[in-house]
C-alpha cells in the first residue's frame, strides 16, 4: 500500500461522501473504497477493481474529487483543472519527495476557503474547496533535427547506397562512441537538414525537448527498409515519427501506456502527414500475437522507486516473443543501468552500438524463444 493511501486510511473523515478519483493507483482503489474514477495509464486502468474512465476529459459530478499527485507541474495543474469540473470539494495527496508542498501552494491559489493539511508517512493531504477551472489541454510544438534528406540530392555521391534498395540492418561498427546527430548507415545522404515538428501535452515525458538519450540513439540506429517497427513508450513520438519520416515504406506503430503521450504522438503524426499507427499499451499488450522487424525504446527509468526496473525488464524479457526471427531491439539507457545481462539471457547476439559516459545503445539480436 502507497504512503498516500495509508496517510489516507489515517483520516477518513476526508473521504465521507460521494469520491471520484483522479489518478489513483489501481491497487489503492479498494483499499480506499473508492468505486469511480478516471486514469490517465492504461497499466493502471489493468490494475484498479472496476473499470476506471479514459480519456483526457472525463466528465463525472461528485462530491468529492480524489487525486493522487501526478508527476510533473503541468500534469499536476492540468489534473487539478480536470479536478475543479468534477467536484467542490478537492483532496490531494502526495508524498513529500514527489512536491506535494509546492504543490500545496497550487492548491491554494484556487481555494475557495480554508485549505487543510495533515501530514504523515512522509506524505501529505491537502483538502480544500476549488474554484472551477475550465481545463485546458496546453500543447507545445517543438522541432525535432533527425538528420538529413534522404534520396533527394539531385547527383547523388558515387557510390553511395540506394535508399530505395535493401539496407537492412547493415553492419555496425561496434562501440560507436555517441555523437551530433547524423544519418543512417545504408542511407543515401542528402544535403538538406531535416526536421520533425512534435507536439507536447502536460506531463509528456521530455516536456517540448529531444531527450538527449533519444538523441544518441537516433544518432545510431539504423531503419530496415521496410517491415515493421514499434517505438515501444512512444513519448512524444520522436524515434517512430522520425523512423516514418525518414523510411516512408516502413510501418510504424507506437505506443505509450500514458493516454497524454498517445494523443501527442497522433497529434504529431498529423501535423507532419505521417500515416502511423498509434496505440495505447501498457507494455505489449495493444500488440499481443504482432511481431515486429524492429523494436525500438527509450525505457522509462523513474517511474516510482522500483517500477521503473521491472517495466523495463519486460520489454527486454517479452521483446523475442515480438520479433520476427532476424528482428533487432534497440535500447537506449543510463551508462550505469544494468541491462546487458537480461538483454544477452533473451538475445544470442548483444551489439554496443553507441557509448559515452552517460548513455549505451544496445542492439540486440538473435532472439532466443
Ligand atoms: C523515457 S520515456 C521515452 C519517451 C520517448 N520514446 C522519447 O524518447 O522521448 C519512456 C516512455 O515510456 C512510457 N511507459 C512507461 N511505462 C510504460 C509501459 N508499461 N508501457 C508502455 N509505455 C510505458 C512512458 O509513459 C514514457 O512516455
Amino acid at each position: 500500500m502507497l504512503p498516500e493511501t495509508r496517510l489516507l486510511l489515517r483520516h477518513p473523515f476526508f473521504l465521507q461522501g460521494d469520491v471520484y478519483a483522479l489518478g489513483v493507483p489501481g491497487a489503492e482503489l479498494a483499499p480506499l473504497g473508492v468505486k469511480r474514477g478516471w486514469s490517465p495509464d492504461a497499466h493502471e486502468r489493468a490494475l484498479a477493481p472496476f473499470a476506471l474512465d479514459e480519456g483526457l476529459a472525463p466528465s463525472a459530478q461528485a462530491e468529492i474529487a480524489l487525486v493522487y499527485l501526478p508527476k510533473g507541474n503541468a500534469r499536476r495543474d492540468h489534473v487539478l483543472d480536470l479536478a475543479s469540473t468534477i467536484a467542490e470539494k478537492l483532496v490531494l495527496v502526495g508524498c513529500n519527495d514527489a512536491g506535494i508542498k509546492t504543490a500545496r501552494k497550487a492548491v491554494t491559489a484556487r481555494a475557495v476557503g480554508p485549505v487543510q493539511s495533515e501530514h504523515g508517512n512522509h506524505a501529505q493531504l491537502v483538502a480544500t474547496s476549488l474554484k472551477p477551472v475550465e481545463p485546458k489541454l496546453r500543447e507545445r510544438r517543438f522541432q525535432v533535427p533527425i538528420g538529413f534528406f534522404e534520396g533527394l540530392s539531385p547527383d547523388p555521391p558515387p557510390g553511395s547506397p540506394d535508399p530505395t534498395h535493401e539496407p537492412s540492418l547493415a553492419p555496425l561498427d561496434a562501440r560507436r562512441p555517441a555523437g551530433r546527430l547524423a544519418s543512417s548507415p545504408g542511407l543515401h545522404v542528402g544535403d538538406a537538414p531535416d526536421a520533425l515538428t512534435l507536439v507536447s501535452l502536460p506531463g509528456v515525458f521530455s516536456e517540448g525537448r529531444l531527450d538527449d538519450a533519444t538523441r544518441t540513439l537516433l544518432d545510431v540506429i539504423v531503419w530496415p527498409a521496410r517491415g515493421r517497427v514499434l517505438d515501444l513508450g512512444c513519448g512524444a513520438g520522436p524515434i517512430g515519427l522520425s523512423a516514418k519520416r525518414r523510411v516512408p515504406t516502413i510501418d510504424v506503430t507506437l505506443v505509450d501506456v500514458d493516454d497524454y503521450a498517445v494523443e501527442a504522438t497522433r497529434r504529431g503524426a498529423k501535423v507532419n502527414a505521417l500515416d502511423v499507427d498509434v496505440r495505447s499499451s501498457d507494455g505489449y499488450a495493444a500488440v499481443s500475437g504482432e511481431r515486429f522487424d524492429v523494436i525500438v525504446t527509450n525505457p522509462p527509468f523513474h517511474r516510482g522507486v522500483g517500477t521503473e526496473y521491472e517495466v523495463t525488464r519486460a520489454f527486454v524479457n517479452d521483446a523475442p516473443a515480438h520479433l520476427r526471427p532476424d528482428g533487432a531491439f534497440w535500447l537506449v539507457a543510463n551508462a550505469f543501468l544494468p541491462w546487458e545481462e537480461p538483454l544477452r539471457a533473451r538475445f544470442a547476439t548483444v551489439d554496443v552500438v553507441a557509448q559515452d559516459r552517460r548513455f549505451v545503445v544496445y542492439r540486440a539480436t538473435r532472439p532466443r524463444t
